[in-house]
């Protein structure tokens, strides 16, 4: 293995090779690979992996249904939970829980959802791959003031202002609503799996550690006709790391507890990590399955965690992630992986079949790009049986038409850039109100994004097609729809879109949300 070693935004020189005791690599992959982040080690014990049985989120049911809409409502209230047994965690949360309730919907029904804020700060919702109106799609200036009437708008300005990771608002004029505001999703797309969190300016790391996150899920008919597995074998899993004080609250490396100010202290700039892997809010939990085939629908909801999943014992033969969807819905065919790689806010639709596994098997998801606790994810506890299986996964899912690049209109640049004094789009720090693009609709168009270092990019609005990385052909799971795309160190991916049907401001930024809140997003204004 040629050795290699090179310097981390911390400073640090790397080497590799060496194992622990327990086979571990000593420096994983993470750290050989430049991956972002610093471990926030917990100071409450942790529990012993594989004894909390999965949770799976509630899905909630409609305040109201009309011919076209469904309305939900949601409450974002604190709340106190067991994630670690014996101990409470306060949580920020929508609806009491974490993760928040799934939002099921149907693609071309109108979804309505009005959130009511009393927490005791500003939040802002986003429903990250959605298609939605730029007037609910979460901009990180629309804020739902608390109810409980501690924010007005000059409160609003000084917090986002100060501090070292402060914006400048000077001329930005603000869209704050009083208590409750309402989003309105057309769902004009296909299926897929979406997810909903906060998105407030400067903030948005603490409020998704803190709790404020869930799955919105789309189906339609062309999915439903197919023979996959539905119903209770049909899961969302969201994987995020937290780490935990000694009382059993979320640690997190705010400047200011009180979180008047954004950002984290410095060590921590490039990205929080945890020491616990909750997947649906439970950490390291176990699933009983049968020998059958299981949907998971997997979620990297961490703030800047990457993971290399892969299942330990792989059954005989291998390949069993058989992907069958990306961020924007089903792929045009299946493909199967022994691994797979997910950065922050990518998803993954996978099927596997535990029927090539023995009765009794224990399988664990792995992260091989973990160290120690978080070198694991999760269990399956295979039962004893032979249930007979009438789903399956046929050859062809969808079609996926391929965004021709020779008809591209324009091709723009976005260069993404760490330096000690934050992180940057182009060479400019965030500032709401300066779009650094302004594309027509309804045209075809090649964001090329280069980089210094690791950098989950997203796009709001539309889905896109990844065409090449460092200008050769793309990677293994860079198929179909995406909406995120896991940047490495000096790459360059190109990828194509087309922005439709709504004009107005949206966003593009990077999802290490540590990352994100130092400033690095930009606005692009369709027209
Ligand atoms: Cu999931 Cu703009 O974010
Ligand atoms: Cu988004
Ligand atoms: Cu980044």
């Amino acid at each position: 293995m040629r050795r290699r070693t090179l310097l981390t935004a911390g400073g640090a020189l790397l080497g590799t090779g060496a194992l622990t005791a327990a086979g571990w690599p000593l420096l994983s992959d993470y750290a050989r690979e430049g991956r972002p982040g610093k471990v926030l080690t917990s100071k409450a014990p942790l529990p012993a992996p594989f004894r909390t049985p999965l949770p799976v989120p509630r899905v909630l049911r409609p305040t109201s249904t009309s011919a076209t809409t469904d309305t939900y409502d949601i409450t974002q209230q604190h709340a106190e939970l067991e994630i670690l047994p014996g101990l409470r965690t306060k949580a920020w949360t929508y609806g009491g829980t974490f993760p928040g309730p799934t939002i099921v919907s149907r693609s071309g029904r109108r979804t309505v959802v009005r959130h009511r804020n009393e927490l005791d700060h500003p939040s802002v919702v986003h429903l990250h791959g959605g298609h939605t109106p730029a007037a609910s799609d979460g901009y990180p200036t629309s804020l739902i003031l608390p109810a409980n009437g501690t924010y007005d708008a000059q409160r609003v300005h000084q917090d986002m202002n100060s501090g070292p990771h402060g914006a400048s608002m000077a001329h930005h004029a603000m869209d704050l609503a009083e208590a409750t505001r309402t989003y309105t999703y057309p769902f004009d797309q296909r299926a897929a799996t979406l997810w909903y969190h906060d998105h407030r300016m400067g903030y948005t790391g603490a409020a998704v550690w803190m709790g404020l996150a869930g799955f919105h899920l789309v189906h339609d008919d062309e999915e439903q006709r197919l023979p996959l597995p539905q119903g209770d074998r049909d899961i969302p899993l969201m994987i995020a790391d937290r780490s935990f004080a000694a009382d059993g609250s979320f640690q997190y490396p705010w400047l200011d507890p009180q979180l008047h100010t954004p950002g984290v202290t410095d060590p921590y700039m490039n990205g929080v990590l945890g020491d616990v892997i909750l997947v649906n809010g439970a950490p390291w939990p176990v699933h009983q399955t049968q020998r059958l085939r299981y949907r998971l629908r997997l979620l990297n909801a961490s703030n800047a965690r990457t993971y290399r999943l892969q299942l330990d014992p792989q059954p005989p033969g291998g390949n069993a992630l058989v992907q069958i969807g990306s961020d924007g819905g089903l792929l045009d065919s299946p493909r199967a992986h022994d691994t797979l790689d997910i950065a922050p806010a990518e998803r993954y639709d996978v099927v596997i079949d535990f029927s090539r596994y023995r009765p009794g098997t224990r399988v664990r998801l792995l992260n091989l790009h973990g160290d120690g606790s978080t070198a694991q994810v999760m269990r399956f506890d295979i039962a004893s049986g032979s249930p007979r299986d009438d789903t399956t996964v046929p050859d062809r899912l969808s079609t996926v038409p391929p965004l021709d690049p020779t008809r591209a209109a324009v091709t723009r640049d976005f260069h993404f850039t760490g330096s000690d004094a934050g992180w940057t789009i182009n060479g400019t720090a965030y500032q709401p109100g300066r779009a650094l693009a302004r594309p027509t609709l309804g045209q075809t168009e090649i964001w090329r994004f280069t980089t210094n270092f690791h950098h989950p990019v997203h796009l709001h609005l539309n889905h896109f097609q990844v065409l090449s990385r460092n200008n050769r052909e793309i990677g293994p799971q860079d198929h179909g729809w995406k909406d995120t795309v896991d940047l490495r160190p000096a790459e360059a991916v190109e990828v194509v879109t087309r922005f439709t049907d709504y004009a107005g401001t949206y966003m593009l930024h990077c999802h290490n949300l540590e990352h994100e809140d130092m400033a690095m997003m930009a606005d692009y204004t369709t027209q």
